[in-house]
């Protein structure tokens, strides 16, 4: 007689979280919630109260983008909220993706864009630190990203400044795309990618430590691709998307921002590129910014890779961004 086996099944159900998502009616957004809500930035087992924050004029379009999310029957949809209200939509919030701000236009530079969406970053800070958890994670993608975070940092002092960042995964996998396309090779194999500084032309692309297939390619550095093509093609990526599109990256930033908040939450075996707190660092920045440093992710925090050694032309590049990221909080001071 055959013996029947019995299965156990220890499918523990995990308690939803809450993601928050500002600009919820724009473009990126419209890329990004149905992905996230999905379970690619989470987790295919990590169910999600969504609370999607635009502005009261977008409030019957965001009420358009929730029609759609129920029409897609998520399984992993807890609960759906859309507001104006940002204590509402920050309650008890675990990750915010602080999308919502003006884009720039053909022949602007980001930075531009500081008078008038810093201000949105204030009290959303200010919200973040009343009503959000103290664990929360927050990424910031609206423009200028790096100061519009650090904007938020400041409004909220009872949060640890580690649990903000701002957005370089873009400006990452760009250089990773266009490595891979200069190697002939695929993603895969391009690894150890740096982009430091800010998330404008100023930010530093730098192949000093990358691998293809495993070989490190540091000699690339003085290959006149690297200087001319590689560093522009990359510090000006998003103006050449303007030119092309008559509209600012929306698919390709939403997908950054995933994948940004995915590797920070579930870990990933590569370096990545973060907007961080620049306190205490070991490479001469000046604290207070909000800078982009080589970085690993690993248990839900991501450190600060803190022995790359730079060549004294990239280090004067460095210089650069880091000024203009001084000139830019020295722009803000009200607001931080
Ligand atoms: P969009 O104009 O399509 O959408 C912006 C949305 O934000 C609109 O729905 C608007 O109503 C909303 N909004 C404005 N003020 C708000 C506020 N105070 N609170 C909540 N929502 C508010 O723009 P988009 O294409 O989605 O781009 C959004 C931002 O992301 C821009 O600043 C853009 O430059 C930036 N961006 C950053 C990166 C990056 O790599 N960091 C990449 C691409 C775009
Ligand atoms: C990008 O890099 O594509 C975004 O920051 C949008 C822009 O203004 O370039």
């Amino acid at each position: 007689k055959r013996k029947k086996t019995k299965t156990v099944t220890t499918n523990k159900i995990k308690k939803p979280v809450n993601v928050a998502i500002t600009g919820a009616a724009g473009n990126i957004a419209y890329s990004a919630i149905f992905r996230v809500a999905s379970g690619q930035m989470l987790g295919y087992d990590q169910p999600i109260n969504l609370k999607l924050i635009d502005i009261e004029p977008a409030m019957n379009a965001l009420k358009g983008v929730k029609f759609e999310l129920e029409d897609c029957a998520f399984p992993l949809i807890n609960t759906i909220t859309i507001t104006f209200d940002l204590n509402v939509g920050f309650e008890e919030c675990d990750y915010a993706l602080l999308i919502g701000a003006k884009p720039r236009m053909k022949g602007m530079e980001r930075k531009d864009l500081l008078k008038d969406n810093g201000k949105i970053f204030k009290p959303q800070g200010e919200a973040i630190n009343t009503v959000a958890n103290k664990n929360i994670k927050v990424l910031v993608v609206g423009n200028p990203a790096n100061t519009n975070a650090l904007i938020t940092m400041h409004n909220a002092p009872s949060i640890d400044p580690k649990q903000f960042t701002s957005m370089m995964r873009l400006d990452h996998d760009r250089s990773i795309a266009q490595v891979a396309n200069k190697y002939k090779t695929s993603i895969n194999e391009v690894k150890k990618v740096i982009v430091w500084g800010n998330h404008s032309n100023t930010q530093v692309p730098d192949l000093s430590y990358c691998e293809v297939s495993g070989n490190n390619i540091k000699d690339i550095i003085n290959d006149s691709w690297y200087e001319n093509d590689f560093i522009p093609r990359i510090q000006n990526r998003g103006a050449e998307i303007i030119d092309a599109r008559g509209l600012s990256s929306a698919a390709s930033a939403a997908n950054a921002a995933i994948a940004h908040m995915r590797d920070w939450v579930l870990s990933a075996n590569d370096w990545l590129s973060i907007g961080q707190i620049s306190n205490g660092n070991s490479y001469g920045i000046s604290d207070d910014l909000m800078f982009s440093f080589p970085s690993i992710c690993s248990n839900g925090n991501y450190e600060k890779i803190e022995d790359v050694s730079m060549s004294e032309k990239l280090n004067d590049y460095i210089k650069i961004t880091e000024k203009e990221l001084i000139q830019e909080r020295d722009s803000v001071l009200d607001l931080l």
